[in-house]
């Protein structure tokens, strides 16, 4: 299976910005209020680290040998922080429903599986290096 459509509709996404990451943060505090205090009371410096890693992600899809290390690092850092396996799918569907509200008519089942499948992958990963 092909990045290629995934890296193009994370540029497409990604051309909005901070808007992206707020619109995130707003959909899984809703979805899951529970998790709201994990997090700091402003959410500036996280909007910027969430797109950072994100942007990082989808440029290492085609390099597992690098990207396998990095989600295993960024697990490691989620340790501590009170996050859990079951945290997981909701933020997967938090980033589904926002990838699909900023690619507007883009939008489509295929790229929806694929970042399913894409984030499904990456989430086992940093599970895995959770303690
Ligand atoms: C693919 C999934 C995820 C990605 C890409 C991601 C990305 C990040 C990044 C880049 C940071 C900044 C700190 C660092 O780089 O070490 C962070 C912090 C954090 N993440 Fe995640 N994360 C993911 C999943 C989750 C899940 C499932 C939860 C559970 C609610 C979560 C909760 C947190 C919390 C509470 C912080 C610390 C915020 C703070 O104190 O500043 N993350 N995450």
């Amino acid at each position: 299976m092909s990045s290629q459509p995934l890296k193009e509709n994370f540029a497409l996404v990604g051309a909005h910005g901070e808007d992206v990451a707020a619109y995130f943060y707003a959909d899984l505090f809703s979805r899951a209020p529970a998790v709201r205090p994990m997090f700091p009371a402003s959410m500036e410096k996280q909007q910027e680290k969430l797109l950072a890693a994100l942007s990082a992600i989808v440029s290492l899809l085609d390099d597992p040998a690098e990207l396998v290390p990095f989600l295993e690092d960024l697990g490691r850092r989620h340790d501590g922080l009170g996050v859990r396996p079951e945290h997981f799918p909701v933020v997967g569907a938090s980033l589904l429903a926002t990838l699909a509200h900023f690619s507007g008519d883009a939008w489509n089942e295929d790229l929806e599986r694929e970042w399913a499948a894409a984030y499904g992958t990456a989430a086992d990963v940093m599970k895995g290096a959770l303690a």
